[in-house]
């Protein structure tokens, strides 16, 4: 499972590298897929590369990502652990922000990327991110504060450089990281008693009619 998740993976960062479909590509010199651990618990979404991402073609390395692999080492994980993607796959210039129609473009590869690896929490980073789960939302009300579904959690983070150029977000940044680990913990309890009692359905035999789980990919 976990291998042809990455190889699933794989092929999308391969699509994504050729991607023309706005005008960001114009300006890219390397396309940033994301990394991590196709099957990691947490998946982290950030706005964009930003210089040092679109230089190296990996998330959350400059800055921001020391803050971040400082944020993740104090609730005892390391960024091999999760996964970390962006809403668009390619630097915005200047690191201007991202526009409704680049998100709306590269939404699909995102998409897909949740589909495989299927996380129990989606961590969101910053605005943009949050605006997929939490539309109209305001970041300074509900970070920290999860939101359900029968599947998994979505989980409202700042960005991480929003702490660095505000340092009194940066209590809250930590206080927010520690209950993300709790939550993680609890979505993983919570579907290990889901597939410790299988649904009635699962027992049912026609072939027509595969079994609900494997209906998700
Ligand atoms: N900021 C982001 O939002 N994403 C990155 O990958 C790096 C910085
Ligand atoms: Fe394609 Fe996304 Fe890059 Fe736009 S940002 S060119 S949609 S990969």
């Amino acid at each position: 499972m976990t291998q042809e998740t990455m190889t699933a993976l794989t092929a999308i960062a391969d699509e994504i590298s050729t991607c023309t479909k706005c005008a960001l590509h114009t300006g890219r010199t390397n396309t940033v897929p994301g990394a991590g651990d196709p099957n990691a618990d947490i998946l982290f979404i950030g706005e964009g590369p930003g210089f040092h991402e679109d230089k190296q073609g990996l998330p959350f390395v400059g800055r921001s990502g020391d803050y971040l692999n400082y944020l993740l080492e104090k609730i005892g994980l390391n960024r091999e652990e999760v996964f970390i993607t962006n809403v668009v796959k390619c630097r915005p210039p200047n690191n201007r922000d991202p526009l409704p129609d680049e998100i709306v473009a590269c939404k699909a590869y995102l998409d897909r990327q949740i589909a495989l690896i299927d996380p129990l929490v989606i961590a969101t980073l910053g605005r943009f991110s949050m605006a997929r789960y939490f539309p109209n939302a305001r970041i300074s009300q509900i970070h920290g504060q999860p939101r359900y579904d029968e599947r998994r959690a979505y989980f409202p983070l700042y960005h991480p450089a929003a702490a660095l150029r505000n340092p009194k977000l940066r209590h809250d940044m930590e206080a927010d990281f520690r209950h993300l680990l709790e939550v993680m913990h609890e979505m993983r309890d919570k579907r290990n008693a889901a597939t410790e009692s299988p649904p009635i359905e699962a027992e049912h035999d026609d072939p027509e009619e595969p079994p609900q789980q494997l209906k998700l990919f």
